[in-house]
């Protein structure tokens, strides 16, 4: 039998989601609010990027709920808690709004999957005093329970009959939205 499009994901990212994680943890963003601020101005940059995939028709038809998934106003508001300005986006961010559907899908599937190893994230936030909500709203799971959602979602992302060439856009949709977060996040949480 053929690989599902999340077993693709998965073999095609572990490696860069592995060196990510660390290169992340590496900086210490829950060591301190200051630090931390870093870390949200990140992923503030990220979810705003990421926005334009919330609003296409095309993953809509794929993906339930999708219009309510976007956690971009979340990092608006953590920002606001932590009185913390707008970053200004210095690092020019893929088109994700105009990729073709799969390399869209792969970009999704980065974005909605860093909602899973957001419940560790949250603890060390919880730690400085924070929580889903205040400054760190936008680590909070789904209203139906994070492995719940991901279940809906990851069945959903399955449900899409690629062919060869578009299981390679698959992946490379989310390489790129992996090495822009590994950018992003090098650029803006303090070495
Ligand atoms: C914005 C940065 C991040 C992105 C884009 C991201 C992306 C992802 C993705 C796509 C998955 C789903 C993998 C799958 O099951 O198919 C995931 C899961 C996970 N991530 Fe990340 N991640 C990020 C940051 C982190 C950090 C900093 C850590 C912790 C050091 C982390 C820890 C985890 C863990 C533990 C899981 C698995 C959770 C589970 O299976 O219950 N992630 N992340």
């Amino acid at each position: 039998m053929s690989k599902t499009n999340l077993e693709i994901l998965r073999e095609e990212t572990s490696e860069t989601h592995n060196r990510l994680d660390k290169a992340i943890m590496a900086r210490n963003p829950f060591a301190d609010t200051t630090r931390y601020g870093g870390f949200v101005q990140m992923q503030h940059l990220l979810h705003e990027a990421m926005r334009p995939l919330y609003s296409r028709a095309d993953l809509a038809a794929i993906i339930p709920d999708l219009e309510t998934l976007g956690r971009s106003d979340a990092t608006t508001a953590d920002l606001e808690d932590l009185s913390l300005p707008t970053p200004v986006a210095e690092l020019s961010a893929p088109d994700f709004g105009a990729m073709p559907l799969p390399k869209a899908l792969g970009a999704l599937y980065v974005i909605e999957g860093s909602n899973l190893g957001a419940a560790f994230l949250l603890k060390a936030a919880k730690a400085l005093g924070l929580s889903e909500t205040h400054g760190a709203r936008h680590l909070a799971g789904a209203p139906e329970g994070r492995a719940r959602h991901w279940a809906t979602f990851t069945t959903a992302l399955n449900t899409l009959d690629l062919d060869e060439s578009g299981r390679a856009d698959l992946a490379e949709g989310a390489r790129t939205a992996f090495d822009y977060t590994h950018k992003l996040a090098m650029h803006h949480i303090a070495a």
